[in-house]
C-alpha cells in the first residue's frame, strides 16, 4: 500500500464505529502469541487521519474484537473447507481485512457497505475478478442478482459482524428475511449484544447507539420455520491461551450475564 498523504475520515455516525475493530486488529501486532495476524490493518491504521487516542478504547476492548473475529474467521475457514470455490459476502465489512487473511486462492468475495464507508476502503483494498465491493446498504436487495449469479446455486456464507446491533429489530429482520427470499440453503453469521448493552453507546465517546439486543437466541428461529441456529459462541470459546488475556477472566466468564454481553450466532436459511 503506497500512500502519500493521510486519508481523511469523514463517515456518519455509525460508519465511524468501523475504526474500533480495524484499530483492535492493529493493536494485535504488538502481542507475542497474535489472536489475529494483521499487519495491513496497522498500515491503515498508520495512514488515517484520526485521533484514535479520544476513542479510549481498553485493553478489554481490544481483546475482545479480536476474540470475535478470531471466531469468525473459524466459521468462514469452516465454510471454505466445505466450498472452496463458494461464495461469503459480508455486509458492513468496514475496513476489515478479512479476505487479505483467508483467501485460499479459489473463494469468490463481496464486501458491501455504505457509499462513505465503500469510499474509504477503496482508498486502501482492490477489487479483483474473485473479490468485489458493493457500496450499497445491508437492507437493499439490488445487489442479490449479482451475488447469485456469481453463486450460481451454492449456497453461500453471509457474515455480519458490528452491524446488527446499530439496527432495529424490524430491520435485523428484513436482513434475515431478504436473505432467505434471495439465498434459500446459505449460512448467515453474526455478533449480537444482550439487552442490557442496548440503547448504550459503544465505545462511550462514539455518538452510535446500539437500539438491537438479543437474549434468547433460539427465539429468532420463531421469526421464521426457515431460520435455524446452528451454533452460539462467546469469546470464552475462543483457544484458552488467548482467552486468559482477559483481566480477571475468571469472574468475566463464570458470569452468564457478562460473558453473554456479546456472542457469536451461526444460522442456516433452510
Ligand atoms: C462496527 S463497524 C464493523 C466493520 C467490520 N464488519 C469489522 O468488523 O471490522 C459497522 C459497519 O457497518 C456499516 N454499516 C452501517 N449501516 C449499514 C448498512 N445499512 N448497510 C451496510 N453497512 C452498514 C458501517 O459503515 C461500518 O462499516
Amino acid at each position: 500500500m503506497v500512500v502519500n498523504t493521510k486519508a481523511k475520515v469523514d463517515l456518519g455516525v455509525v460508519q465511524e464505529t468501523l475504526l474500533v475493530p480495524l484499530w483492535a486488529r492493529a493493536e494485535e501486532l504488538k502481542q507475542p502469541d497474535k489472536i489475529i495476524f494483521d499487519p495491513l490493518s496497522a498500515e491503515i491504521v498508520a495512514a488515517i487521519d484520526y485521533d484514535f487516542a479520544k476513542l479510549n478504547l481498553s485493553y478489554t476492548d481490544q481483546i475482545t474484537c479480536c476474540l470475535l473475529h478470531w471466531i469468525m474467521d473459524e466459521w468462514a475457514k469452516d465454510y471454505l473447507q466445505q466450498y472452496p470455490q463458494g461464495v461469503i459476502v459480508e455486509l458492513g465489512v468496514g475496513l476489515n481485512t478479512r479476505f487479505d487473511r483467508l483467501d485460499n486462492g479459489t473463494v469468490r468475495w463481496f464486501e458491501i457497505d455504505l457509499p462513505d464507508t465503500m469510499a474509504l476502503r477503496q482508498q486502501f483494498f482492490q477489487e479483483t475478478e474473485r473479490r468485489k465491493f458493493i457500496a450499497a446498504s445491508a437492507l437493499d436487495t439490488d445487489w442479490c442478482d449479482l451475488v447469485k449469479e456469481v453463486a450460481s446455486g451454492q449456497p453461500c456464507l453471509f457474515i455480519v459482524e458490528g452491524l446488527l446491533f446499530y439496527l432495529l429489530e424490524e430491520q435485523v429482520k428484513q436482513i434475515f428475511a431478504n436473505l432467505l427470499e434471495h439465498f434459500s440453503g446459505s449460512k448467515l453469521a453474526f455478533d449480537c449484544v444482550s439487552p442490557f448493552l442496548v440503547n448504550r453507546h459503544f465505545p462511550d465517546n462514539m455518538a452510535a447507539k446500539h437500539k438491537w439486543g438479543i437474549g434468547n437466541l433460539k427465539e429468532i428461529e420463531t421469526w421464521n420455520s426457515h431460520y435455524k441456529l446452528l451454533e452460539v459462541r462467546t469469546c470464552w470459546d475462543a483457544p484458552k491461551q488467548y482467552v486468559k488475556r482477559f483481566p480477571w477472566f475468571s469472574v468475566f466468564f463464570h458470569l452468564p450475564v457478562l460473558r453473554d454481553f456479546y456472542r457469536m450466532a451461526l444460522f442456516g436459511l433452510t
